[in-house]
């Protein structure tokens, strides 16, 4: 008899704020074992993260604002809905870019505007490197696209970025996030939805997520180390 999800992979989601969604969906947590596995080649990771992130994309854009517009059948004219929100999807590099296909396949009016941020492996601060957005907002909803959650470090720099140049409202979707980082996240930016795939343990001592996938830039990449 099929049971719930194995506990070891999961953090604890008592007391979570409601402005965290943390998918349970059969379909992501069947994706989500083959994308931690260590044995998962680039290749086949990197169409796992398009895939769940399709999946979490979907639920974190399921308030975006809508129009009527008349539609013309080949039978009647009825009534349909238009995209209203202006959406812009910000990749925060490296690891962000796979996510941002499936997310254009949503939305495929959707602008898109590259961060540049790692993490020093020392201090586990984030360093702005690349920023290409335009003196002011030009959308009406962003979605901060990066698969890991960890301190929270990056997101929140992420999210300090994204308003100064004036948005409003900011969805962060990611597919795995540790408690450390939702914490910092929520304290920082109460306001900011985050939507993710996994909820996981702990952070390691290098601020890896436990049990987490590695370094999800080399794992996409295949550029290093699995953590
Ligand atoms: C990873 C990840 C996040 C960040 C999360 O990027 O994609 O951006 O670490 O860690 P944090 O929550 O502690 O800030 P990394 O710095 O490894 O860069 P990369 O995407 O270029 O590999
Ligand atoms: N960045 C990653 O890619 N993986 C982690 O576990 C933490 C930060």
């Amino acid at each position: 008899m099929p049971g719930p999800v194995p506990s070891p992979a999961v953090g604890d989601p008592g007391g979570l704020p409601p402005t965290v969604h943390v998918s349970h969906h059969p379909a992501i947590l069947h994706k989500l074992a083959l994308l931690r596995d260590v044995r998962t080649e680039p290749k086949k990771f990197r169409e796992l993260v398009r895939e769940i992130s399709w999946l979490v994309g979907y639920e974190a854009l399921a308030d975006a604002r809508v129009h009527e517009v008349p539609v013309q059948t080949p039978m009647e004219e009825t009534v349909g809905a238009e995209l209203a929100d202006r959406i812009g999807l910000v990749p925060i590099l490296r690891a962000g870019l796979g996510m941002v296909d499936a997310m254009l396949e949503l939305m495929p009016t959707a602008q898109v505007w590259h961060l540049g941020l790692f993490r020093d492996e020392r201090t586990l601060r984030p360093v702005e490197y690349y920023n290409k957005l335009p003196d002011s907002a030009t959308v009406d909803l962003c979605l901060i696209l990066d698969p890991m959650l960890a301190t929270g470090g990056s997101a929140t720099a992420a999210i300090e970025v994204l308003k100064r140049w004036g948005a409003v409202r900011i969805k962060l979707v990611n597919l795995i996030a540790a408690p450390e980082g939702i914490r910092a996240v929520t304290a920082a930016h109460p306001d900011v939805p985050i939507h993710c795939a996994a909820l996981d343990r702990q952070l390691n001592e290098r601020g890896y997520i436990l049990p987490g996938l590695g370094d999800a830039g080399d794992r996409q990449f295949g550029t290093g180390r699995a953590g």
